[in-house]
């Protein structure tokens, strides 16, 4: 049963996929995906949204997204949901679409393995275009921005070669230019796997 579901995700998303990585910083980006009744009976047609988190490689299936199983299920007719579920390999149909989060901030979460070295930070929920194509941070209030890098999915780091300092404040730059600022967002003594939710919002 895992195995079918897993492999209807493997196909359906593997398309996502191309469209992501061309895209890619997409990772952060939202797409409707939905399964019309010519691809199988058990398809509603209805879209939905669905945000592309991160990717995780995987021995069998070269590429597997996470699809909530809320947003998964409701791909299909009320009361099909299993018969979907056991369908196998199914095509989708998708397309990108602008990010909506209603009641939700960007959020940053500090990264497991960030030390006074090395800091990664993941950004999420931004409104719009939903990834960012630059992150700046700002060490203890110092006045001067430091770009940090792309790491993977929406993970950006800084690694410099002397010890960082906070409190640390970031900024971020949609497609469009437009900056946010998130002052001293990440206090000195952060905490690993930990949220720090910002007022900011595009
Ligand atoms: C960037 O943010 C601005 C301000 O909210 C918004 O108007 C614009 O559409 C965003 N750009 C993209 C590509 O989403």
């Amino acid at each position: 049963m895992a195995a079918a579901l897993f492999s209807f995700r493997a196909a359906a998303l593997a398309a996502l996929l191309v469209a992501v990585m061309a895209a890619c910083g997409g990772c952060g980006s939202c797409y409707q995906i939905r399964c019309v009744k010519s691809n199988h009976p058990a398809c509603s047609g209805v879209p939905q949204t669905v945000v592309i988190t991160d990717m995780n490689y995987y021995p069998v299936a070269k590429y597997h997204f996470d699809l909530s199983g809320t947003a998964f299920g409701s791909m299909a007719t009320y009361g099909l949901n299993d018969k979907l579920r056991h369908a196998g390999i199914i095509d989708m149909q998708f397309r990108r679409v602008p990010c909506n989060f209603p009641g939700l901030t960007i959020n940053f979460v500090v990264q497991h393995g960030s030390n006074p070295m090395y800091l990664a930070v993941l950004v999420e929920f931004e409104d719009k275009d939903g990834d960012v194509v630059q992150v700046d941070i700002m060490q203890h209030n110092s006045g001067y921005w430091e770009p940090m890098h792309e790491s993977w999915g929406s993970i950006w780091r800084i690694d410099p070669n002397r010890p960082l300092k906070g409190p640390y404040s970031l900024r971020i730059t949609n497609e469009s230019g437009k900056q946010l600022v998130a002052k001293n967002i990440i206090p000195d003594n952060y905490i690993p796997n930990t949220n720090y939710r910002s007022y900011v919002q595009y």
